[in-house]
């Protein structure tokens, strides 16, 4: 196996900006590149807000609460003046809610310490809440045309191929960087970091990839080896273990659900939920108040990053009037299973059918 990258193959960049040109996805937060060459410039702020979306999110995911997030807060002052609670909700059933509160941190930072205005560069990106490398790359490139990359799985597999790299990506980073570094155009690096994540997405895809529609296939070190649907090579990953606990969905008599808000830092954090026990190896019942609670049948399953969470339902009606501690009451009329994070929301659609109507609401 060699050490050094192996940068002979012809640069790809400007023949994959030509593609780019004709073949450009069409997405909201995106200068397509027939108006970026008429002289239309991104809007910072929407490319921030979609590449911190994107993380670890697919295209199509984000597509609709994105629109909605721009609709509501359509520019950084505004997004700086929002409440916590607000972005949280608007937040749900996307995952990872660090990125929302980090969003929310990094907005009233520039609005405090950068006159309002992002910054430009990759060093003072990465110095807000949330951007690590890849963002910082995609930003400074896309919104502000520096000559960078940014790589994350999709482009480092398209390097890899290219490159006919065996080793596996984590173990290739160095590499596959120098490689879309070495590939680069000598100009548009806005437009070359964002051919690259479209080539990736629907060409060079990581199952069955069209290599017959590829421009770059008479550069593809893979394609000339026969080894484009083996590369790039499998990572061996450690299995994901699996933690446990109860979750506890109730009411008071007069139908208010009771709900905590999930400290920030932690799994879910700052998030509305349903109180549940620790989260460990086995089984331990910790209601959160005292009341008639009751098992019901179906468990709910979420894959967090790092582990398999099951949690068992418990249910009570008629909780006493006071919350306990970290715990409060939401009106059935204020209630909305929309802006529960995606585990709360099946927990819910479990539960919900147990409870009897109440009399002269509308659930
Ligand atoms: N994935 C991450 N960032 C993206 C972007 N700006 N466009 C399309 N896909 C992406």
């Amino acid at each position: 196996m060699r050490d050094e990258p192996d940068l002979t193959p012809q640069p790809i960049g400007e023949r994959l900006l030509a593609w780019y040109d004709r073949h450009a996805r069409v997405l909201p937060w995106r200068i397509g590149p027939a108006e970026r060459a008429a002289g239309r410039l991104p809007d910072p702020y929407r490319v921030w807000v979609s590449e911190i979306m994107l993380q670890q999110t697919t295209v199509a995911a984000v597509l609709a609460p994105y629109d909605r997030f721009v609709r509501r807060w359509p520019d950084l002052s505004s997004l700086a003046q929002a409440e916590d609670a607000d972005i949280m909700a608007a937040w749900a059933g996307l995952g990872y809610y660090r990125r929302a509160h980090n969003l929310l941190q990094s907005a009233r930072l520039v609005m405090r310490e950068h006159g309002g205005e992002l910054p430009r560069s990759e060093r003072d990106l990465r110095s807000l809440p949330g951007i690590g490398a890849y963002t910082a790359g995609a930003i400074a490139a896309i919104a502000f045309d520096q000559p960078t990359v940014a790589m994350d799985g999709n482009a480092e597999r398209v390097m890899a191929r290219l490159g006919a790299i065996e080793q596996p990506m984590s173990r290739a980073k160095t590499r596959l960087r120098a490689l879309a570094f070495h590939h680069a155009p000598h100009s548009r690096p806005g437009d070359y970091v964002q051919a690259i994540m479209d080539l990736g997405a629907t060409i060079c895809r990581p199952a069955d990839p069209l290599c017959d529609q590829c421009p770059c296939r008479d550069s593809c070190l893979a394609f000339a080896n026969d080894l484009h649907s083996s590369l790039p090579r499998r990572e061996t990953r450690a299995k994901r273990p699996t933690r446990c606990g109860f979750a506890y969905i109730g009411r008071d008599a007069s139908g208010r659900w009771l709900m905590e808000r999930r400290p920030s830092g932690g799994l879910l954090g700052g998030m509305l939920g349903w109180p549940t026990s620790d989260w460990g190896n086995t089984f331990i019942a910790a209601p959160p108040a005292s009341g008639d609670w009751q098992p019901i049948a179906g468990e709910v399953t979420h894959v967090f990053t790092h582990f398999t969470l099951i949690l068992r339902l418990m249910i009570a009606d008629g909780l006493p009037p006071d919350p306990p501690p970290g715990c409060h009451f939401i009106d059935p009329q204020a209630f909305d299973p929309a802006h529960l994070p995606t585990l709360m929301r099946k927990a819910f659609a479990e539960a919900a059918r147990h409870f009897e109507p109440l009399p002269n609401t509308s659930q």
